[in-house]
């Protein structure tokens, strides 16, 4: 298990296709690029932090960026694509609050010969020349690291079933689906892993700790691990269960996603065992592909963040290199 961050933030592996928009005006170099982006909301430390990263980068880059929150609503995020092509943005980016339902405003965009970047999470469409690039982490590998985390772990828990919760992201984006597939993949190959519960938390933490509450209502000590999506949810349901008497982190193994600071906190204090890295820092790399692609540059059709594991153990060391 790597315990150490491998690669600084712009560091990515990038695969598949490289890929142009045609007929594109050629982009006069002195003009600042016009960036019209549609956040997902302010749902987790983890977009806080990915909003921050985006504005900071533009502003540096001296990218002129037309930011709208879409407060988790798809039909927001639809809006504000819309006011972007009638603004004429030179390029719009967006990170999809959920997978399906982007066809009809992904082909305006297209009409309007206006390029589209996905960051952070992906969309599900069958003409993949909808958008030019997806920039962000694998989901489902994240969920594997998870789910090898536990296996290891389970070589020293007392034989017999592993009662597992599960606190899933927002229903249908990318993040939940694919963290679910990753995890149960590796969970899968050994039947003394059982999932007893799933419920989604909606990536909050009000959500996570309203859950995990029921979750311990109706099944209690019979739970031994909880898998939470992302580190938010996980804190939610780390004082759900203090507050029902029991040790998070000790009574229950509490396994998360995302590597915020508070995720470190709760590791240094023994509550938290493990986080699965998913860095929120894509900014500079935006705005940076964002030119690349203004100018007619090939870029590749996917780029893929590097990250890291983080067990409670390295907590500590890791915790002053944190930058968010
Ligand atoms: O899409 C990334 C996920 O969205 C993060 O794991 C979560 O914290 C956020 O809300």
């Amino acid at each position: 298990m790597k315990t150490k961050r491998r690669a600084l933030l712009g560091a990515a592996i990038c695969i598949g296709l490289g890929s142009t928009i045609a007929g594109l005006p050629a982009f006069a170099a002195d003009k600042p690029l016009t960036l019209g982006f549609s956040q997902v909301g302010a749902e987790s430390e983890w977009r806080t932090a990915n909003t921050v990263s985006i504005k900071d980068a533009a502003k540096q880059a001296g990218v002129n960026l037309k930011f709208a929150d879409a407060q988790q609503k798809q039909e927001n995020q639809v809006k504000a694509i819309r006011s972007f092509i009638a603004q004429k943005v030179d390029v719009i980016a967006f990170s999809p609050v959920v997978e399906s339902g982007w066809e009809t405003v992904l082909r305006e965009a297209k009409a309007a010969k206006i390029p589209v970047i996905l960051t952070d999470r992906a969309v599900n469409v069958s003409d993949k020349s909808l958008y030019v690039t997806f920039i962000g982490s694998d989901f489902v590998e994240e969920g594997r690291r998870a789910a090898r985390w536990l296996q290891e772990k389970a070589k020293t828990l007392p034989a017999g079933d592993i009662n597992i919760v599960e606190l899933q992201g927002t229903v249908g984006s990318a993040p939940a689906i694919d963290r679910k597939a990753g995890f149960e993949e590796i969970i899968k190959t050994d039947p003394r892993f059982k999932i007893i519960r799933s419920q989604t938390g909606d990536f909050t933490r009000a959500k996570g700790k309203e859950v995990m509450e029921a979750f311990l209502k109706a099944d209690g000590k019979k739970i031994n691990v909880l898998y939470a999506h992302n580190d938010d949810m996980a804190i939610g349901a780390i004082q759900a269960i203090e507050e029902a008497g029991m040790k998070p982190g000790k009574d229950i193994l509490v396994i998360s996603i995302d590597g915020v600071k508070g995720a470190f906190e709760a590791m240094m204090a023994g509550k938290l065992n493990v986080t699965v890295e998913c860095s929120p820092l894509l900014g500079p790399q935006l705005m940076q592909i964002a030119k690349d692609v203004k100018a007619g540059k090939e870029v590749p059709k996917r780029i893929t963040t590097e990250e890291s594991v983080f067990p409670a153990e390295v907590a500590a060391k890791e915790f002053p290199n944190r930058k968010y």
